[in-house]
């Protein structure tokens, strides 16, 4: 077995799996100003952005062969309430970080969340009842108005992260009524309730906010079948693409789906993996470049099409030598 193992040239020449850039989506967190970079202390390596720098981020992404970006928005204290209504301004955070990305690098896809976490006063991802609960069918109709006006500002990809039932189906009812006919859904259709959001909620400012925790809505880590399950469904509902959330613990979810339904699947190597790697690297236990790299091949030879990272531009510019 050593033979083909010797030369560089040779393992290159039998190796089973490729990273490109093309690989990598890269989330982006913006934030109001302008000339921002804000650095987030739990997110070594990883800033907010204002609005014109995001445009910035989204040329470079170009420059790197990276394909599409990701946004999510770190809305302003005072516009977060309970309803979460900021969600639905088309001149918010969001729409204008839109808008400026399509702009400056027409080429990149811009994915867009959909969930109202970054604009409600309690840091759920839907509209919540006088019992604390997170109700589903009046939370999905308000995602419905969300992801129209994402796709209003130039939103290639409407990305649901609320895991409520049947939000899938109505977005694209509301998208093809509303002539966005192009507009695709990559569906967060296994996420799961998971230890390792704690950075990325710092990054939105919903660390301090919420309120109990989404296990209501986001699955439970015990749970394979279950997430199989949603999968099916939001791919019936119309979902372009399925995404599963967070990455490495669930590899197994990744290569689960890939088998069973045969359709592009991505996976989310979320905030506080990466905060791992980078932990890992500060304690002198690893080395960032290889690191990096090995996961993400893990990813690809599970059978995922492509990774949400914060390591995208070190990664695409490993691969690109
Ligand atoms: C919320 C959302 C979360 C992430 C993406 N969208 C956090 C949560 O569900 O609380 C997490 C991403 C990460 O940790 O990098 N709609």
């Amino acid at each position: 077995m050593r033979r083909t193992r010797v030369a560089p040239w040779s393992r290159r020449m039998v190796a089973e799996t490729v990273l490109t850039p093309a690989d990598l989506i890269w989330p982006l967190f913006v934030t109001e100003g302008s000339g921002v970079e804000e650095p987030i202390a739990s997110l070594p390596g990883v800033s907010r952005w204002s609005v014109e720098r995001i445009a910035e981020r989204a040329r470079e992404a170009e420059a790197l062969g990276i394909p599409c970006i990701a946004l999510f928005p770190n809305t302003p204290a005072n516009l977060r309430s309970d309803d979460g209504r900021e969600a639905l301004n088309p001149d918010n955070l969001m729409c204008r970080a839109i808008r400026a990305a399509k702009e400056a690098a027409p080429g990149v896809g811009v994915l867009t969340d959909v969930a109202l976490d970054p604009y409600t006063s309690h840091g759920h991802d839907g509209l919540v009842d006088a019992r604390g609960n997170v109700m589903n069918d009046v939370t999905s109709e308000v995602l419905v108005q969300q992801a129209i006006v994402q796709a209003e500002a130039g939103s290639d990809v409407i990305a649901p992260s609320d895991m409520m039932d049947g939000r899938v189906g109505a977005i694209r009812a509301a998208l093809e009524a509303g002539g966005h006919h192009d507009v695709q859904i990559m569906a967060y259709a296994a996420k799961y309730a998971s230890a390792y959001y704690g950075p990325f909620r710092d990054a939105v400012g919903t660390r301090g906010l919420l309120k109990g925790d989404k296990r209501g809505y986001q699955m439970d880590s015990a749970n394979a079948e279950e997430a199989l399950r949603e999968v099916a469904l939001d791919l019936a509902e119309g979902a372009d693409t399925v995404m599963v959330k967070p990455g490495l613990p669930y590899l197994d979810i990744v290569r689960r789906v890939k088998e069973r339904f045969e359709v592009p699947v991505f996976a989310y190597q979320v905030s506080g993996e990466y905060a791992m790697i980078e932990a890992s690297v500060a304690a002198g236990a690893g080395d960032r470049d290889a690191l990096v790299l090995e996961t993400l091949m893990a990813f690809k030879r599970a059978g995922a099409s492509g990774v949400l990272t914060y390591h995208a531009p070190l990664a695409a510019r490993l691969m690109l030598g």
